[in-house]
């Protein structure tokens, strides 16, 4: 829906306007929220960013399953602080989106109703506390693989608020993995667990990079426009050369046969996720889509009376007239 109305929206634009702001992100211009901008330019804008500042709020779910059980008070602590990392991401985000001229509520509700989507990747369950650890590794991982070149996207509000998430991501990444070393180097039990977590996340992992170039629908325009730095399938390899090597370091075994470093390309070969799958939770079916749909309207509705509380509160405020000095 979002592909037809950006094609049909971005022929309408003047075409001299279309060539000098291709012509400024072709000179490396950073586009400011007052610049001109191809209609087509703001809606994939809107709709790349949203979907990512969705993606971090309901990341919170998951993880957030575990506060509760984590097995130290140390683990604990550095899993909320995580938690709490991923809202404040999901904030700066939906900040940067509204500088486009669209509202938090908006998006949010386009969430809600299932018109805008989130990361395939947190329709997953994490049923172990290794679970932390491979989601801490391997999916911040991929966030960051995707998320640093973002600090460079054409889109000011973009990049700048990708500065920060990517500094807490780094983070997130070593947190998890530090997980996955204290159970691969722990009892033969949780050497098991971190095998199972890695086995059950590896290809979900893949997956977030978006499907195949060749399958991939706005890559071509978004690249041209500096939205995307690189294509799904570039940042999907790099993950996996920088991500098979801390498998062996930590002992594991990547669950996939055909893994195996390519000299001649100067990276690992490596099996394709399912794609079926893939697009399979793209369309609401994977194993937790319903239940983390529920749980973001259940937070939604419940929380209309604060919602309100503080509009009243921040209206009442604004009414008062100001004291004479
Ligand atoms: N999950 C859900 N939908 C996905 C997806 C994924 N992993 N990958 C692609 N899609 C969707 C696209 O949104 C598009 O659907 P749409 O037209 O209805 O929007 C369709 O599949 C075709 O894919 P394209 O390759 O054409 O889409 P994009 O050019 O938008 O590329 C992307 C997809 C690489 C994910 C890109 O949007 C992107 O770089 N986004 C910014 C990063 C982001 O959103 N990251 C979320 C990761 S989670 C996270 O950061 C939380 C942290 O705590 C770990």
């Amino acid at each position: 829906m979002y592909a037809q109305m950006i094609k049909s929206e971005a022929t309408q634009d003047d075409p001299e306007k279309l060539a000098a702001f291709q012509a400024r992100i072709d000179a490396g211009d950073t586009i400011e929220p007052k610049d001109w901008m191809p209609e087509g330019y703001r809606k994939t804008l809107i709709r790349q960013i949203g979907q990512h500042a969705h993606s971090e709020i309901v990341g919170q779910l998951p993880e957030g399953n575990w506060i509760t059980r984590a097995p130290t008070l140390e683990r604990k602590t550095i899993l909320l602080a995580k938690v709490q990392d991923e809202a404040g991401h999901g904030l700066y985000l939906y900040c940067a989106a509204e500088t486009l001229g669209v509202s938090r509520d908006e998006l949010t509700e386009m969430l809600l109703d299932g018109r805008m989507k989130y990361s395939s990747i947190f329709n997953y369950p994490t049923l172990t506390w290794a679970d932390m650890g491979a989601v801490g590794w391997l999916v911040d991982g991929a966030a960051i693989m995707n998320q640093v070149p973002l600090q460079r996207t054409s889109y000011g509000p973009y990049a700048r608020a990708m500065v920060r998430i990517c500094k807490e991501e780094s983070f997130h990444q070593r947190q998890g993995f530090d997980i996955m070393m204290k159970m691969a180097n722990g009892t033969a039990a949780q050497r098991r667990m971190a095998q199972d977590a890695l086995n059950r996340f590896w290809y979900p992992s893949l997956m977030m990079f978006g499907p195949s170039d060749q399958d991939s629908v706005h890559s071509a325009q978004s690249m041209k426009w500096r939205i995307k730095m690189n294509s799904n399938d570039e940042l999907r390899q790099k993950f996996v050369d920088q991500t098979a090597p801390q498998a062996a370091f930590l002992g594991l075994t990547v669950p996939d046969p055909d893994l195996c470093w390519n000299e001649e390309k100067g990276g690992y070969d490596f099996s394709q996720p399912d794609w079926d799958e893939f697009f399979d939770v793209l369309r609401g079916n994977g194993p937790c889509n319903t239940e983390r749909l529920a749980e973001q309207n259940r937070a939604w509705d419940e929380g209309k009376w604060v919602r309100e509380g503080l509009m009243a509160h921040a209206a009442k405020k604004n009414a008062q007239p100001i004291a004479a000095e």
